[in-house]
This record gives structure tokens, sequence and C-alpha cells, in this order.
């Protein structure tokens, strides 16, 4: 049995453990480091199938899963000690749906397990109030730390939640925008995650220029739209990411396509776009995100389209980027560890067999 992600045996990754026997119902733990359903149901029905090889008799099995997704290297003073991986979700340019992405990708990873936060980054048009439909104040227990908002079961902040009211403009500048960043990274207590994903503001030189001294981030995703406008700024943001060293986990191309209703495919933008980004940033390809009157609707009420309708097309195709995504995280830190450890489980494993 493999591990689909790592493409090594299961047992020798020491990723099985806590295998229990009881006449015909056996149950076991398996370490996974990506939270995806898919990842699961591969793994559980390679199991399954195993196990049925081995016995004659019907064998009832349960998989309990142990979700450990690999942790980034912090920096000595690493404000977010306690999150495992900071994404930047950025473009060159407004528009091109960051946000979106940011909040969709949020709930995707969410909804198959894993503890995820969302800080809105966009001092100056924050968006998480919005498509996120909160609103409130965040409150501090000790007068330092700020509880970040929560719905949905994500964590999160926005410079919206501070401001009397969201939709007012904020003139800041530079400095204070840099200091109100830092304060959201490390004044909040954004406790224990799994991926802490930043929604940054188009343009974003100053912005992950401050964050890349203070946090080493896990990577950086790049939006853009098919179409060649878009492509020139998204060059620079590939750019900046070199030159800041912050690796550019992949790329997404939303607004691909539109199927009408008759389902005819449309590519409005033009294609290959992502593609040619994707290239240039020597990233994959996560994924392409069609064109969906219910996205912006969803959005715009405050229950992102992966949430309000699972079923459609380009939820499944957030579902789809987030397990392209966290699986490269996941294969990325197994190289860095010589293709031989996968995450370590927080609990002690134990061999039970009873008969
Ligand atoms: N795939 C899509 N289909 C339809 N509308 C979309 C799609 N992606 C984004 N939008 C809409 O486009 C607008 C801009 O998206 P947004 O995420 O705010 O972009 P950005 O954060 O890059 O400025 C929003 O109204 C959003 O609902
Ligand atoms: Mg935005």
């Amino acid at each position: 049995m493999k591990d689909p992600t790592f493409d090594r045996s299961l047992v020798e990754l020491g990723l099985v453990s806590d295998i229990v026997v009881n006449g015909s119902e056996l149950a076991l733990t398996i370490r996974s480091s990506v939270p995806s359903d898919a990842h699961k149901s591969r793994v559980e029905t390679d199991v399954r199938a195993a196990l049925a090889s081995l016995s004659t008799d019907a064998l009832t099995v349960a998989v309990t899963w142990d979700l450990q997704v690999p942790m980034r290297t912090l920096t000595g003073e690493d404000p977010v000690p306690g999150v495992k991986n900071v994404i930047l979700v950025m473009s060159g340019k407004g528009g091109v749906g960051k946000s979106t992405t940011a909040a969709n990708l949020a709930l995707a990873l969410k909804q198959s397990g894993a503890r995820v936060g969302l800080l809105d980054a966009d001092i100056y048009g924050p968006s998480v109030p919005t498509m996120l439909g909160i609103e409130g104040h965040p409150s501090s227990a000790d007068g330092v730390h700020i509880e970040p908002l929560e719905r949905f079961g994500l964590k999160l902040m926005s410079i919206g939640f501070l401001l009397d009211d969201p939709k007012a403009a904020i003139v800041w500048r530079g400095p204070m925008l840099h200091g109100a960043l830092q304060q959201f990274l490390k004044d909040v207590a954004w406790g224990k995650l799994d991926y802490l994903i930043l929604d940054l503001p188009p343009g974003t030189g100053d912005v992950a220029l401050t964050l890349a001294q203070k946090v080493k981030v896990t990577g950086a995703v790049i939006v853009t739209t098919p179409q060649e406008v878009a492509l020139q700024d998204v060059y620079k943001s590939v750019s900046m990411c070199d030159k800041l060293s912050i690796p550019i986990l992949g790329v997404i191309e939303n607004m691909s396509f539109f199927i009408d209703s008759a389902g005819v495919r449309h590519e409005l933008f033009g294609k290959g776009g992502g593609q040619l980004i994707a290239d240039f940033a020597k990233a994959p390809l996560l994924g392409q995100i069609p064109m969906e009157m219910g996205v912006r609707e969803w959005g715009d009420k405050g229950t992102p389209i992966v949430q309000a309708a699972p079923q459609s097309d380009a939820a499944k195709a957030f579902v789809a980027i987030a397990d392209a995504l966290t699986t490269r995280i996941a294969v990325d830190s197994f190289q860095r560890s010589g293709g031989t450890k996968a995450p370590a489980s927080s609990g002690p494993t134990r061999l039970k067999i009873v008969r």
C-alpha cells in the first residue's frame, strides 16, 4: 500500500498505527500530510482492498485519520510560531480574483479537516468582511492580543473589523501599513493553525517585502486571468517573489472559461495565460477556475461558493486546487528531508491486537 502523495509505502514511512483487531472488525490510524478528501478515499480504498485480499472472511475496516501537515522553517523572532504554513495569495493586479480565491481555498482546506486562518492583508480594500459575511469588532481579553473573528470554522482578521465603517477608505502612509500588518501577524491570537492564508493587496511590492522580512512564508500562489493585459502585471509579482526568495507554490488561472446554458465552453479572455505564467515561474499550474455567476453572487452574499454550492464546477475547481497546493507543500517538505521523513505524529503510536 502506497501513500499517493509520497509514492512510498505507508508502512515503511511509519504512517500506519494503532491497529486494533476485534473479531472481524479492524481499526487503524493513518497519518496524512495533506487535508484532502480525495487522498483519504484513495488510501482507504487501497487499504480495504489489500485487507480483503488477506482474509476470506468479511472484514469491517475503520480508518481514523491523523492529519499532520508539514511545518515551515521558523525565524528567530517568528511572529506566528503556532502556524505551520503561511501562504500568500497574490497577483500584480486587482480584480483577478485574489480575495475570492483566498476565501474559497481557506474554506476548502477547512472542510477537509485542517485548522485554517484567513488574514485580509488588503488594508486599503478589505474584502473579507463582505466575502465571509461577517462584521464586528474583535475583542482582546488581555489588552494585548486580539481575538480573531470566526466564521465557517475559519479564524479571520481584517482591517475592516477595526473600522466603524468597513467600507470607508483608509488613507495610510507606508509605515502605518507595515505596522498594521505586523500587528495582524504578531498580536492576533491565531493559536495553532495548519494554514494561514494571506489575501494580499494588488501591486504587492511593499506588503510582500515587509512580510518577507518578518516571517518565513511557506510560499506564494499567484492568481491570474488568461488574458495578456493581466499577464504583464503578474510577471512582475513573479520576479518580486524571486528577489525576496519567496517560493512560488503554483499558479491559479481564474475566470478561465465560461460554460453557457447549452454546455458550450467559451474562452472569453483567451487561453493559456496561466500556463505561461507557471512556466515563467517554474511552478505548476494548480488549476483553472471557470467564470460562474455563483462565484460573484455568493461572494457578495457572504458565503463563498465552496461553502454555499459545493457541487458547482467552480467549487470543485477550488477543492482540487487546495488538494494540489497542499500536496505540493507536503512533497516539497518530504523532498527536503531527503525523501524519507513524513511529518511525525503528535501522539504516541501503539500496536494493539484484540481478539
Ligand atoms: N471565477 C469567477 N467567476 C465569476 N466572478 C468572479 C470569479 N472570480 C472572481 N469573481 C468576481 O470578480 C470580482 C473581483 O474578485 P476579487 O476576488 O475581489 O478580486 P481581487 O481580490 O483580485 O481584487 C468580484 O466581484 C468576484 O466576485
Ligand atoms: Mg482583493
